[in-house]
């Protein structure tokens, strides 16, 4: 009998979900080009992915720094900075930790005894450590000298040292967040001398691996302040809603053999979804992994029976479909004006005649340029739209929202 406790999907959760669907471009840009290229000290980029809420950029960066754990790697929590945090603190104190893992808190050398003293100090202070008047560096110069340290080790011991900073765009903080910004951008590009087997001294640069996950504000703060120097250090992804494919594979250990809960009687039987059900489930999340998770979520509980039907998707749906509303709506909230305005007239009229100067003159904007910034931001900054001769959607679930009785089931 399935029940809401063997219930695998997690919406709302940011940790690895059960139910995994895609993403596997930004996995294997893990797993076959980052890690191998940082083992063997060549230069990597550090990676933003950055997304609308819900996109399921925490778990991605979750589900790599899973892999990267399985894999014996050194790697930080999820260092989710809250609104107007100091992130400085939070990372110093990450490294501290990794630095342990290093082993280099057992070091006698007196050189690391002061430089983990004075990171410490970062850890409580953050960067508005008064640093002036003593003797000792910027607080960022300290935090990169100790990556820099974790690097080393983590070239002796062949892992890799894997940080990530989520919930970026909360950082408010013009000096915080170039601080960060440099220390990490620092330890990433920093080249170390190291000696070959047979003898031969090369430079190479250190397998840190850094991951800042966070909304697409973030780009604005960061691109526009720090300018080429974090273009340059940083890769940014833009995350896009999942393809029905991938989440039609992600339900297939649903379909066929099933999916494995216990019984009663401590044994193990299977739940199946019927292939109807999926259908519905994939119609109804539009690509988002919310959106799935929780479709999946209440069919699951709609019923006792061992298998999920199109109807009990349906029926599970009903109940979910006010929380289903209220995240696209949040999505559409947080759109400032103009951008909203777009997206709504973009809405609409009919797709064949969704041409730029069409959806200016209909959002009623009265220069052309307007509607221009406006759709570039809305295209290459949120990935909300896509521009062409043809303008069409991106964010599938938004689309929906505006233009059909979404999301009532036909
Ligand atoms: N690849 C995936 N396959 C299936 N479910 C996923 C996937 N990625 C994320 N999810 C699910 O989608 C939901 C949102 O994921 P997550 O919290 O990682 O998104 P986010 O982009 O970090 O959102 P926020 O902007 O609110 O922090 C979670 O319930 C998560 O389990
Ligand atoms: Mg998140």
């Amino acid at each position: 009998m399935r029940n809401p406790v063997d219930n695998p999907f997690t919406p709302g959760s940011d940790t690895v979900p059960e139910v995994w669907a895609g993403r596997t471009e930004q996995l294997s840009d893990w797993r076959d080009a980052m890690r191998p290229r940082l083992l063997k000290g060549l230069p990597e980029r550090g990676r933003t992915i950055l997304g609308e809420p819900g996109l399921g950029k925490s778990s991605l960066v979750r589900r790599i720094a899973q892999h990267a754990e399985r894999s014996g790697d050194w790697v930080t929590p999820q260092l989710r900075i809250p609104l107007g945090a100091d992130p400085m603190k939070l990372v110093a104190a990450a490294t501290l930790q990794l630095a342990d893992s290093a082993g280099l808190a057992s070091s006698r050398e007196r050189r690391l005894k002061q430089l983990l003293q004075r990171v410490e100090a970062v850890a409580v202070s953050g960067a508005s450590l008064s640093v002036r008047g003593s003797e000792g560096p910027e607080p960022h110069t300290a935090l990169t000298e100790l990556l820099v340290e974790v690097g080393r080790a983590a070239i002796e011991a062949r892992k890799v040292a894997l940080i990530h900073v989520d919930e970026v765009q909360n950082v408010t903080d013009e000096r915080a967040l170039s601080q960060l910004l440099i220390a990490l951008g620092d330890a990433i590009t920093f080249e170390t001398e190291v000696t070959l087997p047979g003898g031969a001294q090369i430079r190479r640069t250190l397998p840190i691996a850094v991951y800042l996950t966070g909304l697409p504000d973030f780009e604005d703060r960061a691109g526009a302040h720090k300018g080429a120097t974090f273009a340059r250090r940083f890769k940014t992804t833009l995350l896009a809603p999942i393809g029905d494919d991938d989440l039609a594979g992600a339900l297939q250990d649903f379909v066929d053999p099933g999916w494995e809960v216990s019984d009663e009687s401590g044994g193990v039987q299977l739940v199946r979804f019927e292939q109807d059900a999926v259908s519905a489930v994939i119609d109804l999340c539009r690509g988002e992994p919310f959106l799935f998770q929780l479709a999946g979520q209440h069919a699951w509980n709609a019923d006792t029976t061992d298998t999920v039907t199109r109807e009990q998707v349906a029926r599970g749906w009903r109940s979910a479909q006010r929380e289903a509303v209220a995240h696209v709506e949040r999505i559409l909230g947080r759109l400032p004006q103009r951008e909203r305005e777009f997206v709504e007239a973009m809405a609409r009229i009919p797709a064949q005649e969704r041409r730029l100067t069409r959806i200016a003159a209909e959002a009623g904007f009265a220069k052309p340029s307007d509607a221009g910034t406006t759709s570039r931001r809305l295209d290459t900054v949120r990935g909300i739209i896509e521009r062409g001769t043809q303008y069409t959607f991106r964010h599938r679930a938004l689309e929906a929202f505006l233009t059909s009785d979404w999301p009532n089931l036909e």
